[in-house]
């Protein structure tokens, strides 16, 4: 089975002052997971398409689902505190409600980033037939300046960096079993999906993102974002 998850849970600290989570917030017309939505929902891989939201979001958003796309692939489930909660959540709700097989892919990606493209979420799923688990990375363009306390530690070779994007996809029982084999302490300081496989020694492999493919985090991407629809 190939699954996609929706990652819907976050409340949008950084968007500020906003009566509800970014998720939700208007892009030219439509809330932006719903934008997000509908590219995964022209993509006839796959099987189901879990979407999470937070439990106070719940029901807002399963109605704002309803309200725009009828797909009977889309299961709505609750999140957890921090976005790997959300992913495991996931994971496990999957396990304990379909069951798992070898093959069992999860394409994971981000409620926020709503101009994902089909060419990216199809070569997710091909580079899961080498590889257990897959980033969605750009090369970086400005130099990357590791520090703390105001001052540099090291500016690392920029040719060897990239910024991390979603989709990030898995076979689900090796991330399982990735998770697994964590420390409560890995388990805490974790702020992304793919360092859970990487912690556990597995092989990640790379996928070109896009440019285009921004995560909306603060009022400017919004505007970025609308500024990107209008163009289209
Ligand atoms: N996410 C989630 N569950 C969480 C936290 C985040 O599903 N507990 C989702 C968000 O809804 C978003 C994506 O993960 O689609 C990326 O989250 P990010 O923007 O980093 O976090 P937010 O909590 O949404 O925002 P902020 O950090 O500004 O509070």
């Amino acid at each position: 089975m190939i699954y996609a998850h929706i990652l819907a849970g976050g409340s949008g600290h950084r968007m500020g002052n906003v009566p509800m989570p970014k998720q939700f917030l208007d892009l030219k017309g439509k809330p932006v997971i719903i934008h997000t939505l509908e590219k995964f929902i022209i993509n006839k891989n796959f099987d189901k398409i879990i979407v999470s939201f937070s439990s106070s979001w719940l029901d807002f958003g399963q109605a704002l689902i309803k309200k725009y796309i009828s797909d009977p692939r889309i299961v709505v489930i609750e999140g957890g505190k921090e976005r790997n909660d959300t992913l495991i959540q996931a994971v496990n709700y999957l396990a304990d409600n379909i069951g798992l097989s070898d093959e069992d892919i999860i394409v994971t990606h981000d409620a926020v980033r709503p101009f994902i493209t089909t060419r990216i979420i199809d070569d997710n799923i091909s580079a899961l037939r080498e590889y257990d688990a897959v980033d969605t990375v750009i090369p970086a363009t400005d130099t990357i300046v590791v520090g703390a306390k105001n001052e540099i530690d090291n500016i690392p070779n920029r040719s060897l960096m990239y910024q991390g994007q979603t989709p990030q996809s898995f076979k689900i029982k090796t991330l399982k079993d990735s998770y697994s084999q964590l420390t409560d302490e890995q388990k805490r300081t974790l702020t992304d999906g793919c360092k859970i496989c990487v912690y556990a020694g597995i092989k990640v492999g790379l996928v070109r993102g896009e440019t285009s493919n921004i995560k909306i985090t603060t009022p400017v991407d919004l505007r970025i974002a609308g500024a990107l629809i209008q163009e289209r």
